[in-house]
């Protein structure tokens, strides 16, 4: 794999960068090599993380770091593996970003002022001035979003809140989102956090092929790469498969009574609805034959034969994967579920569970588009480092806030302003922080924003044991 880039580097440092990156995939090589060698069954790419360990596998064997998802595409140095990186669940932390920020003097191509920075075109002279530039990448792993709002949308956005004083239009917003993870993607119904990359009709595969070709164009602010570069990474991302292998209590997570691990989900089967509480049957390529009988509310069945294990840390597993899957909670005005007239749920759902919402078997994301506002992107939840827009209603002058409107700056509807999608709950231990805007810089954070949305009520005991299992996957 060649890490050299045949355009002017402005940078001299920029050798040396390109040389921790390459330097970077070659351990990521090591790792695989050492794992492979110490246990011979073992295959994929295997990282230790806070909570134990984790480990990619790929459909093809090998994972290969030759395909195009590792190679400068673009002008600015940057490769896919920028953002989304295996020892992170495929996804970018703060820990790591901090540590590649330090190494480099911030002059790793993450950090590029196009979308990494608060603002774009910061002043990122001097070190001090580039900390200040990606202080929302190095403190919650934040990529900038712009996005423009739509020709014939019903809101206009009055005013915005922006920390950082950009200068932004009012015809355009900047939303700081996650990395979603490069793995895990067969399970997906919708792609991108707002569903902006997902055509109505089209197969996930081929949405994915146009959201790699945006993606180079954008991120690595190159030129659309061919077909077949394309082709391959997209085959590349859909044959990963990541998850917890083992647990710092628990011990292994894929052991003969145990489900957890990547190999047990690459087998894992998966249709467009599957599962989904209100039978809805997608119209887009890929979609289950039939519709659904309803909710299987037992979506994850990866760790039920622990509830009687030897080791508490197991039986504290199984127990959460109970929690999970048949805790009942109060379900109210989710808008895109049950928040009003136009929904599809018309009042609170009294026996509400996780999976109601977190459908897909031994996945857990939403197995329908269906983005919902779960309060995320609310003002009452915004923090100082985010920006808050005033958006109007053009007709009724109705007036809300968000740090984030969402879905609603793909369809332009009032309806959809602050709704995201529900994404792959696997791998979560390796990529804090945890939602579109990394809002929860902890599981236990995570929690909290649920208990507090939908007064889960739960014991001591139950949240310790939803962590354990949320730490599992
Ligand atoms: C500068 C960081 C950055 C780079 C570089 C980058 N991505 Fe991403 N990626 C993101 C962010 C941020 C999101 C989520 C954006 C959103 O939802 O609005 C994302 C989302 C995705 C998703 C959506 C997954 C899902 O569940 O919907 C895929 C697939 C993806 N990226 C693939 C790629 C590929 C392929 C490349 C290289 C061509 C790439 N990315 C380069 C930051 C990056
Ligand atoms: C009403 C639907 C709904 C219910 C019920 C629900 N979730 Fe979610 N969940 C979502 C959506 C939507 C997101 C993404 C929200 C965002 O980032 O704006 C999400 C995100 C998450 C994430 C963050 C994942 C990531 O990659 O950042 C975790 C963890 C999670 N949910 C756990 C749970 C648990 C545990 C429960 C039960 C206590 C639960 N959810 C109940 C809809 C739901």
């Amino acid at each position: 794999m060649s890490m050299r880039s045949p355009v002017h580097r402005p940078w001299t440092r920029m050798t040396t960068v390109a040389l921790s990156s390459a330097a970077a995939i070659a351990m990521v090589a090591a790792v695989s090599l050492r794992s492979s060698s110490a246990a011979p069954a073992e295959r994929g790419l295997t990282f230790s993380n806070a909570s134990g360990v984790h480990r990619t596998i790929a459909l093809t064997g090998a994972i290969d770091t030759g395909n195009p998802f590792f190679q400068e595409l673009g002008t600015n140095g940057r490769t896919c593996f920028s953002c989304h990186r295996p020892a992170e669940a495929w996804s970018i932390t703060p820990e790591e970003l901090s540590a590649r920020f330090a190494a480099t003097d911030g002059l790793d191509p993450v950090f590029r002022t196009n979308d990494g920075s608060n603002c774009e075109g910061a002043d990122v002279s001097t070190l001090a001035a580039r900390r200040q530039a990606f202080s929302l990448l190095l403190a919650k792993g934040l990529i900038r979003i712009a996005l423009e709002v739509p020709q014939n949308a019903e809101f206009e956005v009055d005013d915005v809140d922006d920390p950082y004083h950009c200068g932004s239009v009012f015809s355009s917003i900047a939303a700081y989102r996650r990395p979603l993870p490069t793995t895990n993607l067969r399970f997906i119904s919708a792609v991108m956090w707002d569903g902006r990359q997902t055509t109505p009709l089209g197969s996930i595969h081929d949405d994915l092929l146009e959201q790699t070709r945006d993606a180079v164009t954008t991120h690595a602010a190159g030129a659309p790469p061919s077909a077949s570069q394309l082709r391959d990474i997209v085959e590349f991302e859909l044959g990963l498969f990541t998850a917890q292998v083992r647990g710092n209590g628990s011990g292994t997570l894929t052991e003969p009574i145990a489900r957890g691990g990547p190999e047990a989900l690459s087998h894992q089967s998966f249709c467009l609805g599957i599962n989904d509480p209100l039978q809805m049957l997608p119209a887009k390529r890929g979609a289950c034959l039939k519709g659904s009988s309803g909710l299987d509310p037992v979506v994850f069945t990866l760790f039920n034969r622990w509830l009687d294990a030897d080791s508490p840390e197991r039986t504290s597993i199984a127990r959460g994967e109970r929690v999970f899957n048949t805790r009942t909670f109060v379900i109210a005005n989710v808008a895109g579920l049950n928040g009003g007239p136009q929904d599809p749920v018309q009042g609170p759902i009294a026996s509400g569970t996780c999976t109601i919402c977190h459908d897909t078997p031994n996945a857990g994301n939403h197995s329908v588009a269906m983005a919902l506002n779960i309060g995320l992107a609310d003002a009452a939840q915004r923090t100082p480092d985010l920006p808050l827009y005033t958006l109007r209603h053009k007709v009724t002058g109705e007036v809300t806030q968000t740090t984030d409107p969402g879905r609603a700056m793909v369809t332009g509807k009032w309806a959809d302003v602050g709704k995201f999608k529900g994404p792959v709950l696997r791998g979560l231990a390796a990529r804090a922080p945890y939602f579109h805007n990394g809002a929860a810089a902890t599981l236990e954070e995570a929690l909290d924003f649920y208990e507090k949305r939908f007064q889960l009520g739960l014991s001591p005991e139950e949240r310790a044991d939803l962590i354990a299992f949320l730490k599992s996957l």
